[in-house]
């Protein structure tokens, strides 16, 4: 299976389309065709702390594209602030990288990457991981790291963005 990811990989490096887990649509192959479309990332050294009421107070970690070549801390903390209708989307340094991270409903981390940054109409490429918890009483709470020092993901999921909201009034065309 690795041998076979390998292969695709060297053959999309050669013909500039690499396989992806998600369906482009067709008005947008044009646009596409000149980017490296995200088709999985890698998660590294996954943290999180809860505080003694057991509310997730901070969530730190490391994202990689290899195809992409996008390398980010992503980190969830006191001052951050979360996005999205649910205000639960919390961005990572580099600002094509987004992620959510909960324990009901979709749970385990969600990463988001914008493909080809600057494309209009501007879609993200989205999967999930689940890191299996290791976690430690500490005085505040608890400190959990993933079980796996890092989790390898694949993109499976591709949506346009919604159009950020511009000043009141003012329809984005
Ligand atoms: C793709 O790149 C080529 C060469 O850089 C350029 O001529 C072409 O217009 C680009 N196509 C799109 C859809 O951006
Ligand atoms: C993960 O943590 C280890 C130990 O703290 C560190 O050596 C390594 O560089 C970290 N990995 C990344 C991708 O930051
Ligand atoms: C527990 O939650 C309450 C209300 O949500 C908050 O005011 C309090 O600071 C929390 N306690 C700890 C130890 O974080
Ligand atoms: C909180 O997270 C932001 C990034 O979202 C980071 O710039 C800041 O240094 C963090 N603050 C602390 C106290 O770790
Ligand atoms: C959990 O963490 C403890 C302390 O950091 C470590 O000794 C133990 O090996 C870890 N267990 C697993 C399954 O990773």
């Amino acid at each position: 299976m690795y041998v076979l990811t390998v292969l695709f990989s060297l053959m999309a490096a050669a013909s500039a389309s690499k396989p992806v887990r998600y369906t482009v649509p067709n008005y947008l192959k044009a646009v596409t065709s000149n980017c490296t479309l995200p088709a999985e990332f890698v998660v590294t050294n996954f943290t999180i702390s809860t505080n003694k009421n057991g509310t997730l107070d901070t969530v730190c970690f490391q994202f990689s594209d290899p195809d992409t070549e996008i390398r980010t801390t992503c980190q969830r903390n006191s001052t951050s602030t979360p996005s999205g209708p649910s205000k639960n989307i919390y961005g990572c340094d580099n600002a094509n990288i987004a992620f959510i991270y909960q324990t009901t409903g979709i749970a385990g981390l969600t990463l988001t990457e914008k493909a080809c940054p600057g494309a209009s109409p501007q879609f993200e490429a989205s999967g999930l991981v689940t890191p299996e918890l290791n976690c430690t009483d500490i005085p505040t709470g608890t400190i959990c790291n993933a079980e796996q020092r890092s989790l390898q993901g694949d993109f499976d999921s591709f949506q346009p963005i919604p159009p950020a909201r511009r000043v009141r009034g003012t329809w984005r065309g």
